[in-house]
């Protein structure tokens, strides 16, 4: 069983499979100053239907709360699901972390506690994560856990909106 929580400098991290009780985390992430490089908040509808999805992934994937201890103060979420990438099946990951809870290492250690998962379980051999170009943060977490620049890409998302994004990918197997 890979490890689920790391310590940090102040706090233990922890990562658990995404709960019914974490709906209220999904529309605390969804606020405007967290979706400025995800295409805005969505719609009410829109977050109860990716909390479904969340729930719902099965064998495609994993999604995680991002938690503190002992505080057991939900902070964020993280997780990777399977897609098409070059014909070829991959994980695709991505995160967010609460605004007050930024800037101090949570979503490095909690992103590289959901690639041990995702390598643990031997099923794809890449995994990416598509950051906006304009998204330093996520861009440095990339660079920071051993992920490979790939090259620029474009992705309309949401629908009628053209995104900007950097293509990186890491290779599971090898970062066992
Ligand atoms: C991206 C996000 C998850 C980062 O969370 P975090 O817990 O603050 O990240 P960390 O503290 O682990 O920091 C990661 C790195 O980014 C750097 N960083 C953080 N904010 C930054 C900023 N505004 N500009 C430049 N670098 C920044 C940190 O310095 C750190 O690098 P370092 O260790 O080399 O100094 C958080 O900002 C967020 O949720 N944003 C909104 C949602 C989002 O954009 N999700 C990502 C979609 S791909």
């Amino acid at each position: 069983m890979s490890k689920i929580s790391e310590r940090s400098k102040n706090h233990i991290i922890q990562i658990k499979p995404w709960e019914d009780k974490d709906l209220d985390l999904l529309f605390r992430i969804n606020a405007p100053e967290m979706m400025n490089h995800l295409g805005g908040p969505e719609s009410k509808e829109q977050v109860l239907n990716r909390h479904k999805r969340y729930l719902e992934l099965g064998s495609k994937g994993c999604m995680f709360s991002i938690t503190l201890l002992p505080e057991l103060e939900a902070v964020g979420s993280v997780g990777y699901w399977q897609t098409i990438w070059n014909d070829k099946s991959v994980y695709e990951i991505g995160w967010s972390v609460l605004p007050s809870f930024q800037g101090k290492g949570i979503a490095t250690i909690a992103v590289k506690l959901a690639i041990d998962k995702a390598s643990s379980e031997n099923k794809y051999k890449y995994i990416h994560a598509f950051p906006s170009i304009d998204n330093p943060a996520s861009n440095s977490i990339c660079r920071k856990l051993d992920f490979n620049f790939v090259s620029k890409c474009e992705f309309e998302y949401p629908p009628g909106n053209l995104m900007q994004c950097n293509n990186w990918r890491l290779n599971l197997i090898a970062s066992k």
